[in-house]
């Protein structure tokens, strides 16, 4: 038909005659006033009834669709009869539509519909809020059609978004080349998609949700009030109901993508969409405008230019170029976003997998980023020096005003955050494609701010994806993509910006690079676009974004949107989240508080202590984020928070945890275990709660045995801190506050190897040492009395990390056994396999005690402690007296430290601890023939000890040289201590998983900060 014909056919009723008709058919009478149609007659009916709409349908519409509307319409009254849409007010003979002949002798059909209430949406400001609106209404709408079916519902309309690609045959009557090849682009994107059209749901949808079919609420512009004219219903892929009304609610809008989110984000709350549905929406809106601009341009070259039918073109067009100059992907991500789903699919399992695997990756700077006194890079503070001299492209102005702030305090690592609101993007590059009269202002990389040719490497292996040059001013400069593709992760690409050209040459796309592998090297301002030297690192979730569509800075109204389809890259470069976020009180609080409420001599580390809120593997993280390498803390003896542990703990603890009156499967398990670690004739284990009172009660049992008190014990030794082994402990009773050794305390000389007469051979020491032990016993025999028991550490460290002479403690044991008593040894620090070649350091000795006590490692971190004796020492304990412990060998304890035990076994953590160690003395060692202040190294497994010396031939101690490395080693991030009766000893017992790259890290900063010292302390 044509539009002549369509002319002919369409009714023009007088108001008198539309008034007939309606007292004729539905005996009603009011004030008609007439509506413009295109095709149709409508007449705006007021009654005493209410208010109508009469059409007088025009006469060449094909009786099936009127029938079709008709059916429609009674559908929706019957399903969803609160759904402010017009309903069909019946003929008097109860049909749903009349009949009548034109004085022009044609025949016409006529329907009375119900008036729906509301302005056109395309009179109001169309707020975020009316458009979701309109999006919750057209779900509504089509949710009610679900089941709904009707034959004029097959129809053939080119407004069918299945038929858009016929706006190519169309396309002749644009008239501009450019407008032309813009149809064209969009044309090309739907051929592509068009076929996934069909396998979505379809249903009858209402296809015209444009803003003059769309009413709102008078009194409240936010609200969608009804739906009107149903005119190009027809069935449907149901995501094209979204994508028009998208389509038009974008026309003139300043956010056109932000509207179809709006509209998306209303019509999935009352009818789910799926990702497949809203991954097409970017295009079908485009190409319902396509196909708009392509009927106008068409009626308009048939000279029947009617201003009704062009009255969306030039906004269509504009809306087009819009789109055109969009990232399609970054408009699907906003929409996706809008309805709950990924930015992009996988998105969110990335930054997912990234945080679980975290201690996983590899370094992506020489040490662990944690690790670098670090702080924020003004670029969030407009008025900076520093940001003001990036924006005006002064590079190394900007380069210079860090660099004194960074030497000022002590900085090496700068850090401009992810989502961080800046100023320095100040080019027309940075005006947004999405949103009218705004500029994208959100840093959406991470950037690492280090000297030119700081080295960088992957975290995780990876192909090269590209490598590039990009020479715009403030661009990147040398540009890095790789492809990562964990397993149990989607794959995504990390971006590698502002580096120096180097890598140009050597990385090749499609090469795989190893984790911890070279990537590139921080540029200079010559190479890296112009900026003061950083990396800017940046993830995508979507690997079909090439390096330079990979959106560095983003709109701050799309952040969310950004940040899923950009996680933040910190957790992959090593940041700790708490360089971001500080919690809880401030230090000088905490200090404060400490004195008011706890005891005076609770000491603490560090002249400027350290919070730490975190532990994790060989690391303990503090409250700003930096990462300390714990080379001293051997609690953690498997690492701080070792998963296992943390496992079995949570398990029983949420299960059962009680006393030891009842039975439990725990306790004997691990008596077990732990006894199966000895030698055999240790068989018997007593469980406590801390390394001191493992020695009180090795002292019970020793008392029960001998009935003796004396006791014989180290030099400079710590046993614990109740009074009964404060008077065993030299370390403290000859000490500040100390009053020397009770009567029944002897002291021994210490058997330090290192600090042995000159004149003693070397294969003597251990006998010549236990003369003092003997001197001891001769004095308590003089006097008629002996040795209850012989404490030692098997390895003393509080005197220094001294590792006993050969045969000593076989001597001594000899000794202490003639004379009566029992030997007891303290592995309280030592034990568990620390020493690597054994589980006990006595074993080192050739000698078996009668009593060991354990405490510290035996949990990683949680309150456990133990004795283990011999049958013949339980028996004389078993006087009648019962031994009850409330916490001891609790199900919780028992069950950590059975996971503990599992860990070192199965991980062979003693080997770790023997290679690990050996590979350390080797790199000791090898300082030491630098350094003439170290006189001494010791060590076997991960317990060792360096002994300073200001002369190696008198010995004397270097005090101040071991202060000043213990502190020069924790500003550069490594913890370890100073022991002895000098302090001159530097003492260092990381986990038993330390690995060679914490050994390197270790031996880097130990070699940095001799180099240091030796400067200033020579
Ligand atoms: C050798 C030795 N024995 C015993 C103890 C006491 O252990 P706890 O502090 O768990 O009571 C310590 C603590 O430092 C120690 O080093």
């Amino acid at each position: 038909m044509t539009m002549n014909d369509m002319l002919k056919t369409t009714p023009d009723f007088s108001i008198d005659a539309a008034a007939a008709l309606l007292a004729e058919h539905y005996c009603l009478s009011g004030t008609l006033s007439p509506l413009a149609s295109e095709r149709d007659q409508n007449f705006k009916v007021e009654t005493t009834e209410g208010t109508f709409i009469l059409k007088i349908i025009n006469a060449a519409e094909p009786e099936i669709e009127s029938d079709f509307q008709t059916a429609l319409l009674a559908h929706l009254g019957t399903h969803a009869g609160d759904l402010p849409v017009p309903h069909i007010r019946p003929t008097l003979s109860g049909g749903s539509l009349a009949s009548t002949t034109s004085p022009h002798g044609v025949q016409h059909r006529i329907r009375l519909v119900s008036w729906v209430e509301g302005r056109p949406l395309a009179e109001t400001e169309r707020s975020d809020a009316a458009l979701q609106s309109l999006g919750r209404m057209l779900g509504r709408f089509d949710a009610a059609l679900k089941g709904f079916m009707h034959p004029g519902a097959l129809r053939d309309l080119d407004w069918d978004i299945r038929h858009a690609g016929r706006s190519a045959a169309r396309l002749q009557h644009v008239a501009a080349a450019e407008d032309r090849a813009l149809i064209e682009r969009f044309l090309k994107r739907f051929a592509a998609i068009a076929p996934r059209l069909a396998t979505l749901r379809a249903a009858v949808i209402h296809n015209d949700a444009n803003d003059w079919n769309v009413l709102v609420d008078a009194a409240d512009a936010d609200r969608i009030s009804g739906l009107i004219d149903f005119g190009d219903a027809l069935h449907a892929p149901v995501i094209a109901e979204v994508a028009i009304a998208a389509a038009y609610a974008g026309l003139d809008h300043g956010d056109p993508i932000g509207a179809a989110a709006a509209i998306v984000s209303g019509f999935h709350a009352e009818y789910p969409l799926q990702e497949e549905e809203v991954d097409l929406l970017y295009d079908l809106i485009a190409i319902r405008l396509v196909t708009s601009v392509t009927i106008s341009a068409s009626r308009r070259s048939h000279a029947e230019d009617n201003p009704y039918l062009a009255i969306s073109e030039r906004p269509a067009w504009t809306l087009l170029r819009k789109l055109d100059r969009m990232n399609p992907r970054f408009a699907t991500a906003i929409l996706r976003k809008a309805c709950g789903f990924e930015a992009a699919p996988g998105a969110r399992t990335v930054a997912g997998w990234i945080a679980k695997n975290r201690k996983t990756l590899a370094p992506l700077l020489e040490r662990p980023a944690a690790t670098y006194p670090a702080a924020l890079v003004p670029y969030g503070d407009p008025v900076h020096p520093m940001t003001v001299k990036s924006a005006a492209e002064q590079p190394d102005e900007a380069q210079a005003i860090w660099e004194a702030h960074c030497r000022e305090n002590g900085i090496e690592l700068g850090i401009g955050p992810f989502g961080e609101e800046r100023t320095v993007y100040a080019g027309d590059m940075f005006v947004s494609r999405f949103i009218e009269k705004t500029r994208r202002t959100r840093h959406l990389g991470l950037d690492l701010f280090m000297a030119a040719g700081t080295k960088l490497y992957t975290p995780l292996p990876a192909t090269v994806v590209s490598v590039e040059i990009e020479k715009d001013p403030l661009g990147y400069g040398c540009l890095i993509a790789l492809r990562h593709e964990p397993e149990d992760c989607p794959p995504f690409v990390s971006l590698w910006g502002h580096l120096a050209h180097e890598a140009l040459g050597r990385l090749k796309a499609g090469e795989r690079l190893e984790a911890g592998a070279l990537v590139g090297e921080m540029g200079a301002p010559t190479e890296n676009g112009g900026w003061a030297p950083h990396l800017h690192l940046q993830l995508s979730a979507d690997t079909n974004l090439s390096a330079t569509e990979i959106l560095g800075v983003g709109e701050p109204r799309y952040l969310d949107v950004w940040a899923e389809l950009f996680p933040d890259a910190s957790t992959f470069a090593g940041i700790a989240g708490e360089f971001y976020e500080r919690h809880g009180r401030s230090h000088e609080e905490i200090v404060k508080l400490r004195r008011e409420l706890l005891l005076p001599n609770l000491s603490i580390s560090y002249d400027k202590p350290i919070k730490f809120v975190r532990g994790e593997g060989v690391f303990l993280i503090d409250d700003s984020g930096r990462a300390y390498l714990d080379c001293f803390n051997n609690v953690c003896h498997i690492g701080h928070a070792h998963p296992v542990v943390v496992e079995a703990m949570a398990k029983q603890a949420e299960t059962l945890n009680t006393n030891t009156r009842y039975l439990h499967d725990n306790i004997v398990a691990y008596a077990e275990r732990l006894t199966a670690t000895l030698p055999k004739e240790l068989t018997v284990a007593g469980f406590v709660n801390s390394g001191s009172e493992a020695n009180s009660l090795a002292l019970r049992l020793m008392r029960a045995h001998t009935g003796r008190e004396n006791a014989i014990t180290l030099d400079w030794s710590y046993h614990g801190t109740t009074q009964e082994l404060i008077d065993i402990s030299p370390y403290k009773f000859r000490r500040k506050g100390g009053k020397g050794p009770k009567p029944h305390v002897h002291v021994a000389t210490v058997p330090d190897s290192y600090r042995a007469p000159d004149n003693w051979p070397v294969e003597e020491h251990g006998k010549r040492f236990a003369e003092s032990v003997a001197e001891l016993i001769a004095g308590m025999q003089a006097k008629g009395e002996g040795p209850g028991f012989f404490i030692a550490e098997s390895i003393p460290s509080v005197a220094g990390q001294v590792f006993l002479p050969e045969g000593y403690l076989k001597e001594v044991y000899r000794l202490v056994r003639e004379a009566g008593g029992v030997c007891i040894a303290d592995e309280v620090q030592v034990g568990f396999g620390r020493v690597g070649s054994h589980w006990w350091a006595f074993e080192t000795q050739g000698v078996v005690p009668d009593i060991v006590t354990m405490g510290k490692p035996i949990g990683d971190g949680h309150p456990m402690a133990a004795v283990v004796t011999t049958r013949e020492v339980t028996d004389s304990f078993n006087n009648g007296m019962e031994y009850f412990n409330t916490f001891g060998g609790n199900p919780v304890s028992c069950a950590v430290g059975l996971a503990v035990l599992d860990v070192i076994e199965s991980q062979d953590l003693r080997g770790n601890a023997l290679t690990i160690g050996n590979y350390l003395m080797d790199a000791f060692r090898a300082m030491q023939t630098r350094y003439d202040v170290i006189g001494d190294v010791r060590g076997l497994g991960l317990f060792l000890g360096i002994e300073l010396v200001t002369d190696r031939r008198t010995k004397a101690p270097a005090t101040e040289f071991a202060r000043a490395v213990s502190n020069g080693a924790r500003r550069r991030g490594v913890l370890m201590g100073t022991e002895g009766p000098h302090d001159n000893v530097l003492k260092m017992r990381p986990p038993m998983i330390f690995s060679k790259r914490d050994a390197d890290h270790l031996i880097a900063v130990l070699e940095e900060t001799f180099a240091d010292v030796a400067k200033t302390l020579g």
